[in-house]
């Protein structure tokens, strides 16, 4: 079954196509981003991208991605295009955290986070940062189809995404910011 994922044509050559999106990301794929929740389709914390449109990944049998265009957290980066893979970004991070943390310093990041992204860790909208995918993915799957929207729009769009230490209010900032 072949979809694009992340900007690069990828084969999930093992996986049966009722196979959740979310098990072949996370395990075929390697991707850590979405996570698994509630697996239900009730809380938001595996959302991705399906050609722009925001989708809850435990709820997607892999047919339904046959062709088409996934984004995930890790395929948000602008530099997302030039990395070998979303995966190999990911690493990437890992690395800049492991050598920060042995030098004791600040994690440089060698490449350039999404807006949204970068709003979150500016507005510090994570507590246990278990939501964050999600609530990042419904925000970008917004701002792709409505650049301005309102915060009563962002407020609905954040609606099912269910954040159990209550970051709300930062994450409305960080909504806020991105927006800007
Ligand atoms: Fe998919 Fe909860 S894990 S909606």
């Amino acid at each position: 079954m072949k979809f694009t994922l992340n900007g690069q044509e990828v084969d999930a050559q093992d996986a049966t196509s009722d196979t959740p999106l979310l098990y072949v990301l996370r395990n075929d794929m390697q991707l850590n981003g979405p996570k698994f929740g509630c697996g239900l389709g009730e809380c938001g914390a595996c959302a991705v991208l399906i050609d722009g449109k925001v989708a809850r990944s435990c709820s997607v049998p892999l047919s339904v991605v046959e062709g088409k265009k996934v984004t995930t957290l890790e395929g948000l980066s602008p530099d997302a295009s030039k990395a070998a893979s979303a995966k190999a970004l990911q690493d990437r991070a890992v690395l800049d955290v492991s050598a920060a943390k042995s030098e004791g310093s600040t994690p440089a990041r060698t490449f350039t986070l999404h807006v949204v992204q970068q709003a979150f860790i500016d507005a510090q909208a994570a507590q246990c940062g278990y939501c964050t995918n999600g609530m990042i993915m419904a925000l970008v799957g917004l701002f792709n189809q409505k650049p301005q929207a309102s915060d009563d729009e962002i407020k609905q769009a954040l609606s099912g995404h269910l954040c159990r230490c209550g970051t709300h209010v930062e994450i409305m900032q960080a909504a806020a910011r991105a927006r800007e």
